[in-house]
Parts: C-alpha cells; sequence; structure tokens
C-alpha cells in the first residue's frame, strides 16, 4: 500500500521488473522490495510515499470491485452477530467481489470452512482473484456457481450470511441446512427487503431470537483548536437481521393466525374482553405467537408481534 502525504492510499502489488507511477513520481518496485514495513521513499521527483503493507480494512476499501461491496463498518458487527468463529463452517451467498468472504475467511482461520454460493461467473472470478492476492492460503473456500433460490445442499451447517437481493426466499431452504443452534444473518440495503426478511423469519417457527439493526459510524476532525464530527458521514449502507435455528415451535405462527381470524373475527374478540384466553381456546393452543412472543389480537389490520 503506497500512502501520499494526504492520506491517500493505493494498493499495488510488488513485481521486481514494474515501476510505481503515480502524480508523485516514479519508485522501481525494486526500491521497495526489502524494504521495512512503514518505511518512507522518495519518488524520482523526490516526493516522500510511505509504504505499508495493507491492512483488510484497507484492503478490502482499495481491492477492485465489480459489485456492491459490504463495508468493514458492516463487516465487524456481521462477524460478531453472526459469531463467526475459528473451525466453524459457513455458507454465504452471492460472494460479489468478496469483501464479506474475506472478512469471514479471516475469522474463520484455517480450521474453519467457507462455502460461497454464486450466481454470476464473472463475479465468482473477480472474488476468488481478490480473495487469493490477500489470502494466497485460503485452500479451505469454495465457490459454488448456482442460484441459492433453487436450494442449499449442505447440512449441519453452523453459519448461513446473506448478500443477496431477496434473502426470505432462503429462508426457508436454511433451516434444514443450518445445525440446531446455528445462526441465520442476512444484510440488506433497504427497509423494504429488511421488513420482509424480518416478517419472512418470525412467520418460521423454526427460528428464534430475531433481531435488526442498522450501524451508524461517525468519524471526528481532530485538531489542535477544534474537536468535531466531520461535516460528511456515510448515513446509511444496509440492515443486519441475525436469527437463530431452533427446534420448531409448536405455537402457531403470525401468519397463520391472521389467517385464521378475519378483521371482523378479531373485533368481535375484541369486544369479549379477554382476547388472548379467547384465542387459546378458539385455536386449541397457549396463545403463543411470532417467536415465542404474544401477538395482540386487540390491534387491528396492522397489528404487529410485540
Ligand atoms: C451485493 S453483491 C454481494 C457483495 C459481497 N457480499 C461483498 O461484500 O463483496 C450480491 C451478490 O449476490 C449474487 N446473487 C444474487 N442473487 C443470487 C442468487 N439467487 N444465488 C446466488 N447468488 C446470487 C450476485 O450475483 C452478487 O454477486
Amino acid at each position: 500500500m503506497a500512502i501520499d502525504s494526504r492520506g491517500r492510499e493505493r494498493l499495488i502489488k510488488l513485481d521486481a521488473r514494474q515501476v510505481h507511477q503515480s502524480h508523485l513520481g516514479n519508485m522501481p518496485h525494486s526500491n521497495i522490495i526489502g524494504q521495512e514495513e512503514g518505511c518512507r521513499l522518495k519518488t524520482h521527483s523526490g516526493k516522500e510515499v510511505l509504504f505499508l503493507r495493507p491492512t483488510l480494512f484497507q484492503y478490502i476499501m482499495n481491492m477492485k470491485r465489480s459489485s456492491q461491496i459490504i463495508y468493514p463498518k458492516d463487516i465487524g458487527p456481521i462477524l460478531l452477530h453472526g459469531d463467526i468463529y475459528p473451525g466453524a463452517t459457513v455458507l454465504e451467498s452471492g460472494i460479489g467481489s468478496g469483501a464479506l468472504a474475506l472478512g469471514l475467511l479471516r475469522a474463520l482461520g484455517p480450521t474453519g470452512r467457507l462455502i460461497s454460493y454464486e450466481l454470476r461467473q464473472d463475479l465468482a472470478t473477480r472474488a476468488e482473484r481478490n480473495i487469493r492476492a490477500f489470502m494466497p492460503q485460503a485452500s479451505n473456500h469454495t465457490i459454488k456457481l448456482g442460484d441459492i433460490y433453487e436450494g442449499i445442499q449442505e447440512r449441519e451447517v453452523d453459519r448461513i450470511v446473506l448478500d443477496l437481493p431477496e434473502p426470505w426466499q432462503v429462508v426457508g431452504l436454511a433451516a434444514p441446512a443450518l445445525r440446531m443452534g446455528g445462526i441465520f444473518l442476512a444484510y440488506v440495503p433497504t427497509a423494504l427487503q429488511l421488513h420482509r426478511l424480518h416478517m419472512a423469519l418470525a412467520d418460521d417457527p423454526q427460528y428464534e431470537l430475531i433481531e435488526s439493526f442498522e450501524v451508524l459510524e461517525r468519524t471526528w476532525h481532530i485538531a489542535p483548536t477544534s474537536v468535531r464530527p466531520d461535516h460528511r458521514m456515510v448515513a446509511h449502507t444496509g440492515f443486519i437481521t441475525r436469527a437463530t435455528r431452533c427446534s420448531a415451535r409448536t405455537s402457531r405462527t403470525r401468519a397463520e393466525l391472521l389467517a385464521v381470524f378475519t378483521a371482523t373475527q378479531r373485533e368481535a374478540l375484541k369486544s369479549e374482553g379477554d382476547v388472548e384466553d379467547e384465542v387459546a381456546e378458539v385455536l386449541g393452543m397457549t396463545g403463543m405467537g411470532t417467536g415465542g412472543r404474544m401477538i395482540d389480537l386487540t390491534l387491528g389490520d396492522e397489528e404487529e408481534p410485540r
């Protein structure tokens, strides 16, 4: 990584036959090879350039992209909320440019395994190049070319991590692929996708501990006489939803409850007082609703699980 005096970063692959050319001047790679990390070298026009091995963060921000990527701001929380641990088997889709895959591989370590389902050959190739350039030793990574909406072959997977347009299509397929206690996690950029995904998980009795959130990061300007937030920030990237695969609930799902009771019936139940008891009696169950939470049938048509 070459960094100029204004902090501008440029990723370079060292090759003794090449010359690094930039607006600051030229420098043969042979001058850089063998130098200590963090060294400052002068170009032929006398301008100073700082050289460092890229961190994973810097590499992701500077590598070639053929798709939108997940930024380090979200990759960090994904790794912890998804509980990605050394030795785990993780299935991800799609691979895009490989940014998230790099974070997953780093967290999985050499004993873990990553399987990436990807629809497009060109993106699979781009991601593979990006990953090999940073982690040439990552032999525990397999890219499977195909449509994950058509099915998941793997079983007893520890984690499933998704970054694709319709993750709700994977909710039902992911449950039999995940081991009990396994984690489903998906990243989506819009609130409409977030709502549809969260509801699909809530309606599936095989998932519990469903949580959705976003991460905001604000950088600060710090100088001798001024300490304040930077004027500009990335206000939005995407939402993260996670859920845990558990044995199926026996109580009815929200979708089933809503299918059973018409709006008129709910109005009638409401006037009878103890709605939960009434529901339990009618459905022959305990009155439990989505995700083990009570469903308030007194709210009307737009009621949400609490
Ligand atoms: C936004 S990109 C993923 C970016 C990636 N997470 C990264 O950080 O670089 C979305 C990817 O999902 C892939 N995709 C979309 N639908 C898919 C499907 N049904 N099955 C497999 N991959 C799919 C796209 O081809 C694309 O590569």
